[in-house]
């Protein structure tokens, strides 16, 4: 027996949706000793699974699902009615539209499917992202079909997930918390049963209301977008007064209160999770009145960056990207995925090739690569990095694989046409591109190498008036000889510094 339940019964799961968060689920908890049945629809993907095929890259997962399918703690199957065996039974469906909006036609057939099947003691566990708006829903739901199914009722709970993918399965081991959301729960049963579930976590386990427990995913995942777009227009700062981001956030990074994490400058954020839930909450929340002006700015931020990054391949090709062979290096959202889900890529490639440019992309997924084709017209994929920059006029990082920032800049240098590289994720050394002989632009790094600029733009108006213009008198702060020496604080608080420092208690 798994060491994580040390000595007591395994729970016995179904998981239903077999995409990133089911099937990471399924292994994940099939790892801690638990009986798991994965329970998918598809059943290409069923077939795949069973063949030891993943469905999508998740490092470390295959190694998860064949060692647990093994030892016979997980099986996967498309019927149904192994949920009717399930002490709890996790829901995992897609709620995305797939045109940037929510769906719940997905979750609600997969309920009439499941709830009917569900025994007496079971747990129902929502997983999937519920639109806000359908949390006070899903109980009413739940009870309804149980009871025309002339059955008893079962406790309905949230479980969301904060894996990130690329990391998803040592997240999902070594979670910072776990939050139990309670949409429908008399008795305490189906807490209770999540909590003998995930016993073998050393971290804090979070009980509160099923509304509080999908805003409290929300709220991480709004909080995570704000913080990368809020670096970026920080790094536009830093640009425009010469500035180097990495050091103003490392110096940034030493307040706590702060935290050097999500705070890298670039092309911005794309994926399934940070931009449909920040552009899904300001449509939701204008939709019944209310105004989010800061999350807006975060999704217009983050959506200017992709445009930045045309604008900076323009810049250092001469005021225009027309004619020019541009190496796309990266494909994916991240690193460490297959994933192409509004990945900043497709945005960039496309615009580049309407403004005249040939786009010559490579990713060291394939499978990606391939979609990438299909979804951009008129893109060109290569075999390899190199490739890639054959006779390349500039070369855009859009992905910081591990490839790519080890690469010999010198050897890149020499097989481009032109050495410029614009790098949308601030991955690269400015020094080492340099020095191989690159033109080099990232994100509140200025330009640096071949086509640097020296200092030579105009001071502001004001500057200027005040260095020509008549100097005014300096006026030494009137200070009271005869006061008594006073406490820092005190000082602060009377304004005998001569200024106004706004301290309070
Ligand atoms: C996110 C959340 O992090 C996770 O908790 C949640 O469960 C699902 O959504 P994920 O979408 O997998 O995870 O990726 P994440 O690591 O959050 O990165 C999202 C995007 O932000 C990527 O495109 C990444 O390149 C970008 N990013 C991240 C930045 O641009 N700058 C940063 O500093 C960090």
């Amino acid at each position: 027996m798994c060491a994580f339940l040390k000595g007591e019964p395994s729970v016995r799961v179904s998981v239903v949706g077999l995409g990133y968060v089911g099937l990471v689920t399924s292994a994940c908890l099939a790892e801690q000793g638990h009986d798991v049945v994965g329970i998918e629809v598809s059943a290409a993907r069923i077939e795949a699974l069973l063949d030891g095929r993943m469905p999508f890259h998740e490092p470390g997962l295959a190694e998860l699902v064949e060692a647990n399918r093994e030892v016979g703690r997980l099986t996967f199957t498309a019927d149904p009615a192994a949920i009717g065996q399930a002490d709890v039974v996790f829901v995992a469906v897609g709620t995305h539209d797939g045109n940037g909006g929510w769906q719940t036609r997905t979750i609600q057939s997969c309920l009439n499917d499941i709830v009917p099947r569900l025994a007496d003691d079971a747990a129902l566990v929502v997983r999937s992202t519920l639109p806000p708006w359908f949390l006070a829903h899903l109980p009413i739901i739940v009870g309804r079909m149980r009871q025309e199914a002339g059955l008893g009722e079962v406790p309905v709970l949230l479980n969301p997930e904060f894996t990130k993918e690329g990391t998803a399965v040592q997240d999902f081991l070594e979670p910072e918390r776990v939050v139990l959301g309670i949409a429908h729960d008399v008795d305490g049963r189906g807490a209770a049963k999540l909590r003998r579930l995930y016993r073998g976590m050393s971290a804090p386990i979070l009980e509160m209301s099923a509304t509080d427990a999908a805003l409290s995913k929300l709220g991480a995942n709004l909080f995570l977008a704000t913080k990368i777009s809020f670096a970026n227009e920080l790094a536009q700062l830093c640009d425009q007064y010469g500035g180097n981001v990495d050091q103003v956030v490392g110096a940034m990074a030493y307040d706590h209160r702060i935290g050097g994490a999500f705070l890298r400058a670039g092309i911005g954020f794309g994926g399934s999770c940070l931009p449909h839930q920040v552009t899904m909450t300001v449509a939701t929340a204008a939709e019944s009145g209310l105004p989010t002006p800061l999350f807006a700015a975060v999704a217009e931020v983050n959506l200017r960056q992709r445009e930045r990054m045309i604008d900076r391949l323009a810049e250092l090709l001469g005021g225009s990207v027309a004619g020019a062979r541009i190496a796309l290096l990266g494909v994916t959202f991240k690193p460490d995925t297959d994933d192409l889900r509004d990945a900043p890529s497709i945005h960039i490639a496309t615009r580049l090739i309407e403004e005249g440019a040939t786009v010559v992309a490579f990713d060291p997924m394939t499978n990606a690569l391939e979609h990438f084709a299909a979804l951009v017209p008129g893109v060109r994929v290569a075999s390899s990095v190199d490739v890639a920059l054959d006779d390349a006029d500039a070369a855009a990082l859009v992905t910081e694989w591990g490839i790519f920032r080890q690469l010999d800049w010198v050897d890149a240098a020499s097989r481009m046409r032109r050495a410029i590289m614009v790098d949308g994720r601030n991955a690269l050394s400015v020094v080492e591109l340099v020095d191989a002989g690159f033109a080099y632009a990232s994100f509140g790094r200025g330009i640096r190498g071949q086509t640097e600029v020296a200092l030579t733009a105009p001071l502001p108006t004001a500057v200027e008036a005040d260095l020509t213009g008549e100097p005014a008198a300096y006026e030494m702060p009137a200070v009271d000889m005869t006061a008594t020496e006073s406490s820092p604080t005190e000082r602060y608080r009377s304004g005998t510094s001569g200024r106004d420092l706004a301290l309070t208690d």
